[in-house]
Formats: structure tokens, sequence, C-alpha cells
């Protein structure tokens, strides 16, 4: 995928996880912390369980 981001509707990751994830960044990932506050942040967390099938 060219922007070596994964697929979303096959992540097992936690919301928990998945929050602290968007917040900090990972590898390639750059944060998202002081570009989304908290709450925007666990509300696109808990968006991205709605990929799941
Ligand atoms: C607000 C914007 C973004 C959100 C909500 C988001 C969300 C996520 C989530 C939830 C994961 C974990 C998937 C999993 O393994 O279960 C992830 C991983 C990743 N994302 Fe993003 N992402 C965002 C922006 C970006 C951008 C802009 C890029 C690339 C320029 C990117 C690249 C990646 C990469 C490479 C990973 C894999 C990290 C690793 O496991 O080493 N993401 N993203």
């Amino acid at each position: 995928m060219a922007s070596m981001a994964p697929d979303l509707s096959v992540s097992k990751m936690s919301l928990e996880d998945r929050i602290a994830l968007i917040t900090y960044g990972k590898g390639a990932m750059p944060p998202q912390q002081g570009i989304l506050d908290a709450a925007t942040i666990s509300g696109i967390a808990a968006y991205i369980e709605e990929f799941r099938d």
C-alpha cells in the first residue's frame, strides 16, 4: 500500500492501545498529539471499531 498504513478492518488492537498508537504514533505513523485533541482521538479510535467485520 502506498501509504504503508495497515488495513484497519483487520485490526485486532484494543481500544486503549489504539488511542495510544494514534496519540504517540508508531514506526512510519506520525503522532497526532498536538494535531488532534484527546476527545477527538478517542472518538476516532471508537469509530475504527465499526470497520471490523
Ligand atoms: C488521524 C489519522 C490516523 C489514524 C486515526 C490512524 C490510525 C491507525 C491505527 C488504529 C493503526 C493500528 C492498526 C493496527 O495494527 O491494528 C495505525 C497504524 C499505522 N498507521 Fe496510522 N493512522 C492515522 C494516520 C496515519 C498516517 C498519516 C500515516 C502515514 C503517513 C499512517 C501510517 C501508519 C502505519 C505505517 C501504521 C503501522 C504502524 C506499525 O505497526 O508500525 N497513519 N494507524
